[in-house]
């Protein structure tokens, strides 16, 4: 065993070769502010350690995969179980094929699937899918939402200002100008807007990708709807990037919990369970265009890769699909959600401040702002500082958080993790508000 000493010198050890060895000093996208930054050492239910054995509610979930909490143990068997027989064959297997087995049995949509590593990839080529099966170029996305790393993804997910509809601004360097000319961006919630880009387009447009619940933004009644709507009108197809909201929201996701079935779901996070995957589901008429018996046709779309139909992951995906299909995962998830947004609004009046908790399910995000939130505009004209200081206090009291993003909870958190979370973000509104104060 180590001293406490010895493992926080580990950990500072480990975190200034990270800065070394990490471009940015980050694993990843990101990276937790420097005055808060760890080295992970282990998670278990809604717990997460570092190096030094501080403690801490994990709010990032690994960005939302463990969605019934870290280290299950009907995962960690499942997961061990299929290590021995052997990592990946890039042959048929029989989890790979349960798990597809229970997409479909889930997914509105979906009818068959193909599966790959990540939720970048699957977006990339649910909109190639989309352009084959269309023989059109043009894909609609909305200003704010996410969908991954590729080229047509990248196009104002969080651009700091804003641009003439329908262009975009590239969240990237290196998107050639002819890639950025084939997506159309649009505004969530702005109906008027979309059917004016739509309709002005629609001969070469392939598709609609969204997020159902964009980031934590809800449609409004009847948005949803509207947009398949008009991509039908034009002959596009409506791809919803269910990669959070899948196996989350409800067990058929986004398109169960608010009625409206696209033509092409997009999944992964929750549907790995911790493991990495990515999946495009869909009708058998136009997944088809993913089979190799059409390679060599112009229809054909190379779809796939090393890792697609790993056995590992879809052996832990399936031991999670297992426990979130039981009776009750669902309504638990969303009552822990609506308990945090309410207990946040609440502390919100208590204080006079105009936080605003929202999202659907058991994901939040808070803004510090007035007026409807109904796009990401919207968000840009909420208080940003207050919203990171806000975070950062969580941080600093033990509640892993990326500072002003979603909040995600699981099935792993319990209601005494609810009540520590809410009496310490009393304590970060009350020191967010002095400090404003004192200027
Ligand atoms: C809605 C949505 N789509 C796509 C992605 C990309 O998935 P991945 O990070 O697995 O590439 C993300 C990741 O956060 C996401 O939230």
């Amino acid at each position: 065993m180590k001293s406490a000493t010895e493992a926080s010198d580990v950990q500072q050890e480990l975190l200034a070769s990270s800065r070394q060895i990490f471009p940015g000093g980050s694993s990843g996208l990101w990276r937790l502010p420097d005055e808060y930054q760890i080295v992970v050492s282990h998670g278990r239910g809604s717990r997460v350690w570092d190096m030094a054995g501080r403690e801490y509610i994990d709010c990032i979930l690994g960005s939302g995969p463990v969605i019934i909490g870290h280290a299950h143990p009907a995962v960690v068997a499942a997961a061990q179980e299929q290590a021995a027989k052997g990592a990946t064959y890039f042959l048929l297997n029989e989890p790979a094929i349960r798990q597809a087995e229970m997409v479909v049995d889930a997914v509105p949509c979906a009818e068959q699937v193909r599966f790959v590593s990540t939720g970048t990839e699957a977006t990339f080529y649910a909109i190639r899918i989309a352009r084959a099966y269309t023989g059109r170029n043009k894909v609609l996305k909305f200003e704010g939402a996410l969908h991954g790393g590729n080229d047509y993804a990248t196009m104002s997910t969080t651009p700091p200002r804003t641009s003439d509809y329908p262009h975009g601004i590239p969240d990237t360097g290196g998107i050639p100008p002819q890639v950025q000319d084939q997506v159309l961006v649009s505004e969530f919630n702005n109906l008027d807007l979309t059917r004016d880009l739509v309709r002005q387009h629609g001969d070469d447009l392939a598709a609609i990708i969204m997020e159902p619940l964009q980031r934590a933004l809800n449609p409004e009644p009847g948005f949803l709807a509207a947009v398949r709507d008009l991509a039908h009108e034009v002959g596009a197809l409506l791809i919803f990037d269910e990669i959070v909201t899948g196996f989350r929201l409800a067990w058929g996701g986004a398109q169960e919990y608010y009625g409206v079935e696209p033509d092409l779901a997009v999944l992964g996070k929750a549907l790995g369970g911790g493991y990495p995957v990515g999946a495009v589901a869909g009708p058998a008429a136009i997944m088809e265009v993913v089979s190799a018996a059409i390679r060599g046709t112009p229809r054909y779309v190379w779809m796939g890769g090393t890792f697609s139909g790993n056995p590992l992951s879809a052996a832990a995906g399936l031991a999670t699909l297992g426990v979130l299909r039981a009776e009750g995962s669902f309504a638990r998830l969303h009552a822990i959600g609506d308990q945090v947004r309410a207990g946040l609004e609440d502390l919100g009046r208590e204080f006079g401040e105009p936080l605003q908790a929202i999202g659907a399910g058991p994901l939040l995000q808070v803004f510090f702002g007035e007026g409807e939130l109904r796009s990401y505009r919207d968000c840009l004209h909420t208080d940003n500082d207050k919203r990171i200081a806000f975070a950062r206090e969580l941080l600093r009291a033990g509640i892993l958080t990326n500072p002003g993003e979603k909040l995600y909870f699981s099935l792993a958190h319990s209601d005494e993790d609810v009540g520590r979370i809410l009496d310490i973000a009393r304590t970060a509104l009350k020191t967010v508000q002095k400090k404003n104060e004192a200027g």
